[in-house]
C-alpha cells in the first residue's frame, strides 16, 4: 500500500520536475477555475488514495508556478537541488519530531553536524548556536529575541520573566532599507514600528555607517542595531565592518539580516562584500533561497549560545531532557514540534560540498550580470543597481512602460519577473537564485523581455 501510494506521488513529482523547464513559468489559471476544480463539499466517505493524488495533480496543475524551474526570477526564490527533494521525502516518511533529543536522536545529531558545517562554510564563530526555522522571517525573530534578552540582561532586567512593560527602554536602530520581515519580527517582540530609528542609506540601499555612528553617539540606552547583508532589491550589503565596530564600541548588539546575501561569505571573491560579518552577534538567513533546498528552511545563528537559549528555551516536566551533551532542538527555535527540515540541508552539504555551494552562488551572480548586460544595450532600458550579487533592477523608459513590460513578460510565460519601486521609480526585479539556471535560460529570457519591451513601447 505504502509502495503504491508513494510510487504514484513519485511518478507525479518526477514528471513535474522533468517538465519544469518547459512549462509556462507563471500560474495561468483563474482563481475561479482552481476553486471549481479543487473545491466542492467536504467528502463524506473515503476515496482511493492514488486517485486522490492523480486528481490533485491534474486539478492544481494550471495554478502551479514553475518557481522550481530555471527561468523563475521572482522575489528571491531558490529551486531545489534534486537530492534535497529526495531527502525531504525521507523527512516526511520518517516523520520525526525534532523537538527533543529523545524524540529523534539522529535528527538531533544531524542538526549539530549541519550547524557546524554552516559555521565553517560562512566562517562564523564555531561556538555560535544554530536554530533550524521556517525562513528568514522567523530567523530574524529568533535572533532579535536573543538580542532583546541580552541587552536587557546587561541592564539588569530579565525580559523573559519580567516582561517588557516596565523594562528599561531599548533603542532599535536599522537602515532605511530594513527588510519588512525584520520589522515584523521586532513587532512580535514588542517594539513598535514607530520606535525603530531608521538610518539613511546610499543609492544602493546600504546603511550609511557615518549616520549610524552619529545616531549611536546620541544615546546610551540598551541598543540593538539591525544591519543587512543583501538588499532585497539591489543585493548590496551594508558596510558591516564599520557598523559592527560602531555598534560594539557603544555596547550595542549587532544583528545581520542576510536572507540571501549572507551566502556571499561562502564565496572567496564575494566575501569582501560582507567583510567584518564574523564579528556580529547574530545572523538570520534562508536556506530555501540560495542554498536551493525545498521550502521551508531558515537559519537563526547567534554568536553566544546563552542569550539564544535563554530567549527560546521552555521547560515542562513531561518534555524529558537528557544530559547537556544532547541537542534539544526546541531550545533554539520559537517552536516545539517541528519537522526534520535539516535533512535536505545535510544531503545538500554532503552532495555538493563547500566548493559546489560556492560554485552555485558564483554561477548565479555571473548569470545576473549576463542578464543585465543583455538588457542594458537596448536603448530605453536602464539597469538601476550595481549588479554585485544576483539581483537586477531593470527600468523600461518610464513607470508606465515598465509596468506594461512586467505584465507582458508574465503573460508570455518564457520567464517570470515581478516589479517593485526602487527610489521612487517602477522597476522590474530579476533575481537569479536557481541552481539549474543556465546561460541559455538567461538568453531566452532576455530575448522574451526585449520582445515584450518592443511590443509595449
Ligand atoms: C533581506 C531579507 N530578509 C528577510 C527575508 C524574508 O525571508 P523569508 O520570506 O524566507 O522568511 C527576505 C526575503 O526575501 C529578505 O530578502
Amino acid at each position: 500500500m505504502h509502495k503504491d501510494v508513494l510510487g504514484a506521488a513519485h511518478a507525479i513529482a518526477a514528471r513535474f520536475l522533468d517538465d519544469v523547464a518547459s512549462r509556462h513559468v507563471g500560474g495561468h489559471a483563474t482563481q475561479q477555475s482552481l476553486r471549481d476544480a479543487l473545491g466542492g463539499p467536504l467528502p463524506r466517505g473515503a476515496s482511493d488514495p492514488i486517485s486522490v493524488l492523480t486528481d490533485l495533480a491534474a486539478h492544481a496543475d494550471a495554478g502551479i508556478v514553475a518557481s522550481a524551474g530555471p527561468r523563475y526570477f521572482g522575489f528571491v526564490t531558490g529551486g531545489s537541488v534534486p537530492v534535497t527533494v529526495a531527502a525531504d521525502w525521507m523527512a516526511s516518511a520518517w516523520d520525526q519530531n525534532t523537538c527533543l533529543y529523545v524524540m529523534s536522536p539522529a535528527s538531533a545529531v544531524i542538526e549539530d553536524v549541519v550547524a557546524q558545517w554552516i559555521l565553517e562554510l560562512l566562517d562564523l564563530p564555531r561556538v555560535a548556536s544554530v536554530g533550524f526555522v521556517t525562513g528568514c522571517h522567523m530567523a530574524n525573530f529568533t535572533c532579535l529575541a536573543a538580542a532583546r534578552h541580552e541587552v536587557l540582561r546587561r541592564a539588569g532586567w530579565n525580559v523573559e520573566a519580567q516582561g517588557l512593560q516596565k523594562a528599561p527602554r531599548v533603542r532599535v536602530i536599522a537602515g532605511g532599507e530594513v527588510h519588512i520581515s525584520a520589522v515584523g519580527a521586532l513587532r512580535y517582540l514588542g517594539f513598535g514600528t514607530d520606535e525603530i530609528e531608521l538610518i539613511p542609506v546610499d543609492d544602493q540601499g546600504r546603511m550609511r555607517a557615518d549616520a549610524l555612528e552619529a545616531a549611536l553617539s546620541k544615546g546610551s540606552a540598551p541598543t540593538i542595531v539591525c544591519a543587512q547583508a543583501g538588499n532585497v532589491s539591489t543585493g548590496a550589503s551594508d558596510p558591516i565592518g564599520a557598523i559592527v565596530t560602531s555598534a560594539h564600541a557603544r555596547g550595542a548588539w549587532l544583528h545581520v539580516d542576510g536572507a540571501f546575501g549572507l551566502w556571499a561569505a561562502a564565496v572567496p571573491e564575494l566575501r569582501s562584500q560582507v567583510a567584518g560579518i564574523e564579528s556580529a552577534d547574530s545572523w538570520a538567513t534562508d536556506a530555501h533561497k540560495w542554498l536551493n533546498v525545498p521550502y521551508d528552511s531558515g537559519l537563526a545563528i547567534v554568536a553566544d549560545a546563552a542569550p539564544h537559549r535563554a530567549a527560546m528555551s521552555m521547560k515542562a516536566s513531561y518534555l524529558q531532557r537528557g544530559d547537556d551533551e544532547q541537542r534539544v532542538g526546541m531550545d533554539w527555535v520559537p517552536e516545539s514540534s517541528r519537522r526534520g527540515r535539516v535533512l535536505p540541508l545535510y544531503a545538500l552539504f554532503r552532495s555538493l560540498g563547500r566548493d559546489g555551494i560556492a560554485a552555485m552562488v558564483r554561477r548565479n551572480c555571473a548569470l545576473a550580470r549576463r542578464m543585465a548586460d543583455r538588457l542594458r544595450t537596448e536603448p530605453g532600458i536602464s539597469i538601476l543597481n550595481d549588479v554585485v550579487l544576483n539581483q537586477v533592477l531593470v527600468r523600461f523608459t518610464d513607470d508606465d512602460i515598465t509596468r506594461r513590460v512586467i505584465a507582458a513578460v508574465q503573460a508570455d510565460g518564457t520567464c517570470w519577473a515581478g516589479g517593485a519601486f526602487w527610489q521612487d521609480k517602477q522597476a522590474m526585479r530579476i533575481s537569479v537564485s536557481n541552481w539549474s539556471t543556465s546561460e541559455d535560460d538567461v538568453d531566452r529570457s532576455a530575448d522574451a523581455i526585449l520582445r515584450c519591451f518592443k511590443a509595449s513601447s
